[in-house]
């Protein structure tokens, strides 16, 4: 990679598919840090956390703990987080309406508020004291990449990657190992990658967003690179996981040869079963066809 390309082209190596660790030390500051986007991002979030809340948000009983620490970090990285929880919110999901005790729903305000301060979608998991995994246990997910929040929720991490092909007999003991030795400090960045038919930040399932179905245009197709952070949260025991979205046309990752040829390659010598959990597999033909192309 010259000097010249975008941190994103690395997450398109020339080399055959493989599920890939890939933690490296980086700055949770940076990584939760406004970026140029900040006013777009906010309102979407906000729009998204307002309108279709049980899709996008949840805390369960002994959360709070890990989402007061989590606060406290953002606080100390200068993200606005209100300390009065908005009373419309506590309102609307404490008493008659969802039977939740006011300090239940006075938490979940307070994850709220993060939600809609923060740029990159958060999850807070914790190790389970019965059964020793990690649990997810709550969060706010506005951009998630067609799977649903909602559902993972009170799952164990390894429940939560089933539906990845191989990704548990490959990685689920180094990534218990990880988290379970993950020290305070640094935030341990990862990425994902993943194609699209809609520039959509937010790609719930229940949006019914177009599929990649062939014929498709070069100008049907959108990369998304997730990058992800996780940083360990000391006082509640717990682990924070940040995940950022970024979007760009077809055409620009052409732009960059290396990222082209990476992808190609990616989708040549991905397994079918991951293609299909990617919703690729009908459209792997067309989408090389487009990549290669002039
Ligand atoms: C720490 C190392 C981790 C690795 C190496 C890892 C790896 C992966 C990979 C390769 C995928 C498939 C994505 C794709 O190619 O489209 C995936 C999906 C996913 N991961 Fe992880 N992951 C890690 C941690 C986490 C954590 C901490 C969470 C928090 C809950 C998480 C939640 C998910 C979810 C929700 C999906 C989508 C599953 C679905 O489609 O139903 N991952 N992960």
């Amino acid at each position: 990679m010259n000097e010249a390309s975008p941190a994103w082209v690395s997450v398109l190596p020339d080399e055959d598919y493989q599920h890939s660790f890939g933690l490296k030390a980086g700055g949770a500051e940076r990584f939760f840090a406004p970026t140029e986007r900040h006013a777009d991002l906010l309102a979407q979030r906000r729009h998204w956390l307002r309108t279709d809340t049980a899709h996008c948000a949840a805390l369960l009983p002994g959360a709070e703990p890990l989402l007061e620490e989590t606060i406290t970090l953002a606080r100390s990285f200068g993200a606005p987080v209100s300390d009065a929880a908005s009373s419309s919110i506590v309102a609307k999901h404490a008493g008659s309406e969802t039977g939740a005790p006011m300090e239940t729903a006075n938490a979940f305000a307070r994850c709220l508020a993060l939600g809609e301060a923060w740029e990159p979608d958060y999850l807070l998991l914790k190790q389970d004291a019965a059964d020793g995994r990690f649990h997810l246990l709550g969060g706010c997910v506005c951009f998630p990449s067609s799977w649903r929040f909602e559902e993972k929720v009170g799952k164990p991490l390894e429940v939560i990657h089933t539906p990845v092909p191989h990704l548990n007999e490959q990685l689920a003991s180094p990534i218990h190992n990880f988290l379970s030795r993950i020290k305070p400090g640094a935030a341990w960045c990862r990425a994902n990658w993943g194609l699209s038919r809609s520039p959509e930040l937010n790609q719930h399932p229940a949006r019914g967003l177009p599929k990649l179905r062939p014929p498709l245009r070069e100008d049907e197709v959108w990369l998304r690179v997730e990058d992800q952070a996780l940083v360990a949260l000391p006082e509640s025991r717990g682990v924070l996981f940040g995940i950022r979205m970024n979007v760009l046309p077809l055409a620009e990752v052409k732009r960059h040869p290396t990222a082209a040829r990476g992808l190609a390659r990616a989708l040549r010598t991905m397994p079918d079963a991951m293609l299909e959990y990617k919703s690729l597999l009908s459209a792997k033909e067309e989408l090389l066809r487009l990549l290669e192309s002039e």
